[in-house]
């Protein structure tokens, strides 16, 4: 398969060789087909019998000028699922060398592959008959870059934990699951882990992060997963991650019609750091790194919180539940506090936090907050190399008039406008000095549709840009 982008047209230089070399075959499906390279076309025929290689096919990549790392990750993904779709058992691409370089671009091409590929049947009682026969797949002209192609499969096992951890449903992934993995985790890779349980979090006065949690008859469990490097860290990081196995809404039911059934996505943030963890862990940067998640279910009983509720949370800060929907901001107060405490030298939360965000900025894009510009720019930077869309949203301070309560230090919550703002504001005063940013996920957790290198389902995600802002 060859990804082709509209200059490449006509054949030149290696292309013509390979076109002579198949007898004009090349040319003649580029003819027949009228290819012009645009980005996401392809066209694939059959070569003479008695061939070695029995298909060829052209993969448009669209103009060069518009062509970056993430075009060729979709690119090497349209050319994996065409051979899956043409059953062949073993691939080769020939791919252009992205101006990053060669291994960058060895595995951005490994991860669209992988990616593309992977398919989620563990809750279909019949296999998947659609189940890809590709064993064998060669990157042309990325021999000698195996470390960046080891590095691309070690962060896809990554992406595909948070893609499971997120779509199983949520009787199954509980707050107790999420922790089983995390001790998974610990023992496969050696990383250190602690597991609060709630009397442990009584202690350390998290009361906002329990307010949630009554409700459930799932016990609560605050997750900390450390990885160490070897050799002196040269820095230390906090990677928190909103772990609600299910959203009911409490007492605030979300009403149908709301995606209440969707629900189970509402760790789609602990999922990110947990797929992070499993990669960081094989990578083994020099940093240290704190993984953070407390988890727990949003339910409705006679134990619930009520609306109208003040929960005190961990830093003494108190607060008025005007809405039990407005949960995840609750478990993560008390997550900030704790991570604060540990002496980072910085921290991000992953949160499917607003429903707003997705009102803002959709289905693919996730929502930056920062008061730390350079923090904002380092995570930015990490989220274009990756390819996971993220846009840098305002901490407007004004906007926390909107949180006042007359009884408490804070609400919950605020006026419907700039909703996913006024969350972030929320946060932040559960931060003290630490350099902090928070990304909203609500929307790119889940697509409904095939997106790239993305089937419907769980994206994963988070994990990649994480995974890459750590080893910097
Ligand atoms: N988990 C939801 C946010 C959400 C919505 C995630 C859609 C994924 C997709 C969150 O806990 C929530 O319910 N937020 C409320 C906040 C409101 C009560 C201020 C929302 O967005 O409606
Ligand atoms: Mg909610
Ligand atoms: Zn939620």
């Amino acid at each position: 398969m060859i990804g082709l982008s509209e200059e490449s047209l006509p054949l030149t230089g290696i292309l013509s060789d390979l076109n002579a070399q198949v007898d004009g075959l090349l040319q003649t499906l580029i003819d027949e087909e009228a290819f012009e390279g645009k980005a996401g076309t392809t066209a694939i025929t059959r070569l003479n019998a008695g061939s070695s290689v029995k298909k060829i096919g052209v993969l448009g990549l669209g103009s060069s000028d518009a062509m970056n790392l993430e075009s060729l990750r979709r690119g090497a993904a349209s050319a994996a699922k065409l051979a899956q779709k043409a059953k062949a058992t073993s691939l080769a691409i020939s791919f252009p060398v992205w101006n990053n370089g060669p291994a960058v671009t060895a595995q951005a091409l490994t991860e669209g592959i992988i990616l593309a590929l992977n398919k989620d049947s563990r809750f279909k009682s019949e296999p998947d008959k659609t189940k890809t026969e590709l064993s064998q797949i060669h990157l042309l002209a990325f021999a000698g870059h195996d470390a960046a192609i080891e590095k691309a499969k070690v962060i896809c096992e990554g992406v595909i934990l948070a893609r499971e951890l997120v779509s199983a449903p949520p009787n199954v992934v509980t707050p107790e699951k999420l922790a089983d993995t995390a001790a998974d985790l610990a023992k496969d890779y050696g990383l250190k882990l602690e597991v609060l349980e709630r009397e442990a979090c009584e202690q350390l006065g998290m009361g906002a992060y329990l307010g949630v949690a009554k409700a459930s008859d799932l016990p609560p469990k605050f997750i900390h997963l450390t990885y160490s490097p070897e050799s002196t860290a040269k820095r230390k990081v906090a990677i928190i991650g909103k772990g609600l196995t299910f959203d009911s809404g409490g007492l605030n039911l979300k009403p149908s019609g709301s995606g209440i059934e969707m629900m189970k996505i509402d760790m789609g943030g602990a999922a990110a750091v947990l797929g992070a963890a499993k990669a960081i862990a094989q990578l083994k940067p020099d940093v240290e790194v704190h993984f953070i998640s407390a988890a727990t279910e949003n339910m409705v009983s006679g134990h619930a919180m009520r609306p109208g509720d003040i929960l005190t949370a961990s830093n003494g800060k108190t607060i008025e539940v005007n809405n039990t929907d407005a949960e995840g901001r609750l478990t993560l107060a008390d997550a900030l506090v704790y991570a604060d405490k540990l002496g980072v030298d910085a921290m991000i939360d992953l949160a499917t936090l607003t429903g707003a965000c997705v009102v803002a900025l959709g289905d693919d894009i996730s929502a930056l907050f920062s008061p730390n510009e350079e923090l904002a720019e380092s995570l930015s930077s990490a989220a274009r190399l990756s390819g996971e869309k993220m846009w840098q949203m305002p901490m407007e301070d004004k906007y926390f008039e909107g949180l006042k309560s007359v009884v408490a230090d804070m609400k919950n919550t605020g006026p419907r406008a700039g909703g996913s703002i006024t969350a972030a504001l929320f946060l932040k005063q559960f931060v003290k000095d630490t350099p902090w940013a928070h990304i909203d996920v609500a929307g790119p957790v889940w697509t409904d549709k095939e997106n790239g290198y993305n089937s419907p389902g769980a994206t994963g995600y988070g994990v990649r840009m994480l995974v890459q802002w750590v080893s910097e």
